[in-house]
């Protein structure tokens, strides 16, 4: 190679890496190859220990149980950042995953959802958030939330990072713009989703959308309209290569390899959660959106046939957990994991309580359930009794 060639490169990326970085319209090149990677590969996963505390409380109130229980523990789930308040749970989470990572010798990863964006939940009330785009919610959301997450995670360079996007949000542009709520969020959340991935787009950091679940967009215009949603994120944020995927059925039930979705609803051609995945795969192929990975929440998608209605979702009885986390389990599918907490509750049932949703007293719904992220004790056990595989 002649030295003006090396000169050359070496001022495009120079020039390239000059306008990259949070806030530029470019992906710089060392990420966009990231992007292509499986981040779950060859690591370990973080165990919360706030989490295996509320397993241990319930394997010992029910004795004759406790060895099945306790085998929950050594399964990691989601880190919810969906307050303000939460953020300050990061440097607590991460200085314990760096001793663990430092115990194992092996990288240990963590998941995060971050979840608080103004006129949250627009379309359910049950995990209704602190910001509202009335209130100031978007430069809130912005100085507060998004700019104070990174600032954590760029002083843990060492650590493995993967972030799951504000779930359900896009997926409430394509079917609720009737609910005004919704309706005043739509180009708040494009545009604060494209800011929070330039600002979280860190080298450690992999970034995945939510892309709802089958039961939900699984039709073929949904996937359309939720592709083109996609895109307009994705060119906010800087390209195709600002994430490395798409999660799916965060908190859902929908089971993975199944067919419940035809006899629920038979014009729905995605009838599990794995059709659904590789009919995204294939429409975002069609859109230019290449070499993406897929989460499937199995949190509690372990047991079919426990819904009579597809849309409700909330502490739904009979579940159980699902599939254990782990990578790569099959193709374009990067990783199952516990996203949702099994055992935190979707939402209050009690319809005089404060952020009660009709959907959390249905005659589908676990009853005597606490507020959402709280944890439930009786319906954790459930999920353990009806884990699919067994525990
Ligand atoms: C709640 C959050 C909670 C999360 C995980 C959501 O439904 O709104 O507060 O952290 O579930 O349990």
């Amino acid at each position: 190679m002649t030295n003006q060639r090396v000169l050359a490169i070496l001022s495009v990326s120079l020039a390239f890496s000059a306008c990259a970085g949070p806030g530029a319209g470019v992906v710089d090149p060392a990420r966009a190859e990231a992007s292509r990677r499986n981040p779950f590969l060859d690591v370990n996963f973080f165990l919360n220990p706030e989490y295996v505390e509320n397993v241990e409380a319930t394997a010992k109130a029910f004795p004759a149980e406790a060895e099945t229980i306790r085998k929950v523990k050594q399964y990691p789930s989601g880190l919810w950042l969906d307050s303000i308040a939460h953020v300050a749970n990061i440097p607590l989470w991460l200085d314990e995953a760096r001793k663990q990572q430092q115990a194992s010798g092996k990288p240990t990863l963590s998941l995060f959802v971050v979840y608080d964006l103004p006129n949250r939940d627009c379309s359910a009330n049950s995990s209704a958030g602190e910001l509202t785009i009335a209130q100031n919610g978007v430069a809130r959301y912005e100085t507060e939330f998004i700019d104070v997450i990174a600032a954590h995670f760029n002083k843990y360079s060492d650590l493995p990072i993967v972030v799951i996007l504000e779930p359900d949000s896009l997926g409430n542009l394509v079917t609720n713009m009737n609910i005004p709520k919704c309706a005043e969020a739509r180009d708040v959340y494009v545009n604060e989703t494209a800011y929070a991935i330039r600002k979280l787009g860190l080298p450690n950091v992999s970034i995945y959308l939510d892309a709802a679940h089958a039961g939900w967009l699984g039709w073929d215009h949904h996937r359309e309209n939720v592709i083109k949603v996609f895109k307009k994120v994705l060119k906010a944020a800087g390209g195709n290569d600002a994430i490395r995927g798409f999660a799916t059925n965060v908190a859902n039930y929908t089971h993975l390899y199944n067919r419940d979705g035809m006899a629920l609803e038979s014009s729905d051609p995605c009838y599990n959660e794995l059709v659904y995945a590789k009919k995204l795969t294939v429409g975002l192929a069609d859109h230019g959106v290449r070499n993406k990975g897929f989460i499937i929440d199995t949190s509690r998608n372990g047991k079919g046939q426990i819904r009579k209605v597809w849309g409700h979702w909330c502490n739904i009885k009979g579940a159980g957990l699902g599939e254990r986390p782990r990578a790569a389990p099959e193709p374009f599918i990067d990783a199952f994991f516990w996203v949702k907490p099994p055992g935190e509750s979707d939402g209050v049932s009690d319809p005089s309580q404060p952020r009660f949703d009709a959907e959390c007293g249905s005659n589908e719904s676990a009853p005597n359930a606490p507020q959402a992220g709280v944890w439930f004790q009786s319906y954790f056990l459930n999920l353990v009794r009806n884990a699919t595989p067994p525990l």
